[in-house]
């Protein structure tokens, strides 16, 4: 392979008066052949022309997590990323995780994510629904989601964080997967009810920019829809995202359509209702009044048939591992 002249182009953050930080781009000039990695490059980068460059790395190996940064738009693993798979026109650009704190240059602070994973006690629970064997196949399902090296891009490119810093995120969404999927944790029911309540499980908006980005293929967001889907089994439904899903699936299975008119009702309540009047008075000055009056769909005679289909033989969700039927 040829080597060439590539431009990295890094956002350069320091910390200025207390809880601000001053940004500024930074170019530097690296010579590199195309399979080359990020992290090597930054290395030289370090090593050769600016000694005050920041950033984390550890295992060199996509193991540890700690080299997560923003190259070319995306939060990837520096050490799993080639230079050639992300130059545009011969030039980089390079910037911390999003949705975090910064500390200095590319350094975030991991602590508000840790804090999130804590929060979902990531550790085995004594309790009535603890099983005695573990299967095989429930390896599988606990397995796959402990792939997870805790890097953070999935929650860098979170678009709910983005707009809702307390939601617990696709990393912690994940691992609390891992224990509800676990036959040795006693408290499952408690588990998927404390992740029912805001900020949990339905908050994700599903964009999948979490499963785009997850480097060992984790696929947070089915964890998340496997979550909903458990929880609902198990008659925890009383949250305003599981009302919600709750209607649209009664909705579709009557008429084929949303009744919009009653939606919120459903979903929100009187009292929640009400307090969403200012959004819709908005939504009636653009023109947006759902009919009160739902009709059916053509074809929704199929549509049942499907549904009852359905109901007789379920689809198994749980796509990922070989199932472990949960308890
Ligand atoms: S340095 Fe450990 S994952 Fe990149």
């Amino acid at each position: 392979m040829t080597s060439q002249t590539y431009t990295f182009r890094i956002q350069r953050n320091m910390p200025g008066q207390v809880g601000t930080v001053q940004s500024h781009w930074q170019e530097y000039k690296v010579e590199a052949e195309p399979n080359t990695t990020i992290l090597t490059l930054l290395e030289t980068i370090k090593g050769g022309q600016d000694g005050t460059l920041t950033f984390r790395q550890s295992c060199r190996s996509a193991i540890c997590g700690s080299c997560a940064i923003n190259i070319g738009g995306r939060t990837r693993l520096a050490c799993k990323t080639h230079v050639g798979t992300v130059a545009k026109d011969g030039v980089v650009e390079i910037s911390p995780q999003k949705n975090q704190p910064v500390l200095r240059d590319l350094a975030i602070d991991i602590r508000p994510f840790f804090a999130r994973v804590h929060g979902i006690k990531p550790y085995l629970q004594e309790g009535p629904e603890r099983a005695g064997k573990v299967t095989s196949t429930a390896y599988d399902q606990v397995n796959h989601v402990t792939q997870c090296i805790m890097c953070g891009c999935c929650y860098s490119e979170c678009t709910m964080a983005e707009v809702n810093p307390k939601f617990i995120g696709p990393a912690a969404l994940a691992k609390a997967f891992r224990f509800v999927s676990d036959p040795r944790e006693g408290l499952k029911t408690e588990r998927l009810q404390a992740l029912a309540n805001p900020n949990g499980i339905w908050s994700c908006t599903r964009c999948t920019l979490c499963v785009d980005v997850c480097p060992k293929e984790v696929a947070p967001m089915e964890a998340i829809v496997k979550l909903r889907t458990r929880g609902l089994n198990k008659g925890v439904n009383t949250s305003a995202g599981a009302k919600h899903a709750l209607a649209f699936h009664e909705d579709i299975k009557q008429t084929g359509q949303l009744n919009e008119f009653t939606l919120m009702m459903r979903t929100l309540g009187i009292v929640g209702s009400l307090m969403e009047t200012g959004m819709a008075l908005h939504l009636a000055k653009k023109g947006k009044i759902p009919s009160p009056f739902p009709h059916s769909v053509t074809g929704v005679d199929e549509l049942r048939r499907m549904y009852e289909s359905l109901e007789r033989s379920p689809i198994d969700v749980e796509t990922k591992a070989k199932e472990a039927v949960p308890e």
